[in-house]
């Protein structure tokens, strides 16, 4: 899913159009999309690669978490067990055509009845945290009220197993898993689910809070409100600049509410979100340019973080109108939630330039929202994403510049490889390895130069279902054999195990 943030910017530019016409005309309007998750691939200038492959051994700081992330519909199954509900991603993959090959969530790693060989394969990481999502239409089936027992039971034993294995659990409140009832009434897009997610998170925290006491309250909000209501490639498939503006106010109002009823709750609990993050570097070092990347980044990872951190959407945004977003007098303030740490997912960086007179004639949209966003010329993983460590070192600097050294999670990294079992079933996945082990030695420098990181997880543990793609693309660090389940560790695990137990990464 990765041009997030380039399609994105596109819809902010979409939205800058939307001030200009009548609301009514808003809800109908669809956007097209040219470029699937899977395509980052457009041309930009780009400067040398920067090389991280000489560095001497890199030990991290005593306490370093070291985890890996998953989550509820890519790995569960179970998808109507035990009185779970509906999700948007049940009707969602259930549709013909969305999902690549016709892939369902159904069954995926089939988690929900090998939630112990999973922590298996953490221990065997020699990790010393996890990180799950809950499924909301599991606790709580139709989104409200009524809550699921045998759902709490299952993540209640997982809590317990992991706490048993020594293992914390890092959990995200939403990963992108609405009950369908919800989006039936309204979805993202209706101010009411603020309310209904901060009432099943009281829920969960009741429930849970005696154990867990670090939780992510979203996962890439920018991704599931872009995606899901403005794109129209994920659930629940909304193609609306409408849908997707008002979706985006009441998350940000969510993420206050939801902080508020969680500290109400658990006052001491550790709370944050996994944003979406991409470095959005100038295409050259004109001024045009250096601004179109301020823009760029303001729309790629500002969107989110700064109503909770500061209670106002970024200043670069500011054409973005009120009225079809949906604010309301004192809503910015409520918007405000003191994270305590921040969440970042980034994989690849960003490339803005200014558009020109005929890319603006093209689009017209770009008069409003004059960026253009392109992925880089650097190598690419299987599924089209650029390999670009030092968007890492880059993103955190900034992050701890811009929000005063706030404690930093690395909630998600990684690369999808489709390495096969060679005939003894080992996973030679080399490039897995040379991937993370860049990515991490870029954190260390970014740590040397003053962040405050707390941990890093790779994307993921294991092979699991990757959205619209369905099972085509393999993050993990374990191989599934979906047929069978049968899991296997890869070389890329068995090398992340090490670095783990040493808490250092050795040179290549
Ligand atoms: C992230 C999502 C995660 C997975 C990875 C590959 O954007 O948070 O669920 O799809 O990309």
């Amino acid at each position: 899913m990765r041009p997030t943030r380039r399609e994105f910017a596109q819809s902010a530019v979409a939205a800058g159009l939307a001030a200009a016409l009548p609301a009514g005309l808003l809800s109908s309007c669809t956007v097209s999309s040219n470029a699937a998750r899977t395509a980052n691939s457009a041309a930009s200038p780009v400067s040398p690669a920067p090389q991280f492959s000489t560095s001497p051994v890199i030990s991290f700081p005593q306490n370093f978490f070291w985890g890996a992330s998953t989550s509820s519909y890519q790995i569960e199954g179970a998808w109507k067990n035990d009185g779970k509900g509906e999700s948007i991603w049940d009707r969602f993959a259930h549709t013909p055509g969305k999902i690549k090959n016709g892939d369902t969530g159904d069954l995926a790693c089939d988690s929900y009845h090998r939630a112990s060989e999973d922590v298996a394969l953490v221990r065997a990481m020699n990790l010393n945290s996890y990180r799950f999502s809950i499924s909301w239409p599991r606790i709580q089936p139709t989104g409200a009220g009524a809550t699921n027992v045998k759902g709490f039971d299952f993540y209640s034993r997982l809590v317990d197993t992991l706490l048993e294995a020594r293992v914390r659990p890092f959990v995200t409140l939403y990963h992108w898993d609405l009950p369908q009832a919800l989006e039936d009434a309204g979805g993202w897009p209706n101010r009411d689910t603020a309310s209904r997610f901060a009432d099943y998170i009281e829920i969960v925290a009741q429930a849970l809070g005696d154990r867990v006491s670090d939780w992510m309250l979203f996962n890439e909000p920018a991704a599931f409100t872009y995606h899901g209501y403005l794109e129209g490639i994920h659930a629940p498939g909304h193609q609306s600049i409408l849908d997707f503006l008002r979706a985006s106010h009441t998350v940000n109002r969510a993420q206050g509410a939801g902080f508020r009823a969680l500290k109400a709750i658990r006052p001491s609990a550790r709370v944050g979100t996994a944003f979406s993050m991409s470095a959005c570097e100038p295409a050259s070092n004109s001024d045009e340019d250096r601004q179109a990347a301020e823009r760029a980044h303001a729309i790629t990872n500002l969107w989110f973080l700064e109503p909770a951190l500061n209670g106002r959407y970024p200043e670069a945004l500011a054409f973005f109108p009120e009225t079809a977003m949906g604010i309301k007098s004192g809503d910015l303030e409520k918007m405000r939630a003191p994270l305590d740490f921040i969440g970042i997912n980034l994989y690849y960086r960003t490339i803005a330039s200014v558009a020109s007179g005929f890319e603006r004639l093209a689009h017209p949209q770009r008069w409003l929202f004059p960026v253009k966003m392109v992925g880089g010329q650097g190598p690419k993983t299987d599924i089209g994403w650029e390999i670009w460590p030092q968007a890492l070192y880059d993103m955190v600097v900034r992050i701890t510049r811009d929000f005063n050294r706030p404690q930093i999670e690395i909630t998600e990294s990684g690369c999808a490889y489709n390495d096969a079992p060679d005939p003894n079933g080992v996973i030679y996945d080399t490039r897995r390895i040379e991937y993370h082990r860049q990515y991490l030695q870029a954190l260390v420098r970014a740590m040397v130069d003053g962040a405050d990181i707390r941990g890093y997880h790779a994307w993921t543990l294991l092979d699991n279902f990757e959205w619209a793609e369905g099972f085509s693309q393999r993050f993990g660090l374990a191989y599934v054999d979906f047929k069978s389940q049968k899991r296997t560790l890869k070389e890329s695990g068995r090398w992340y195990a090490k670095v783990a137990a040493e808490n250092r990464v050795p040179p290549a």
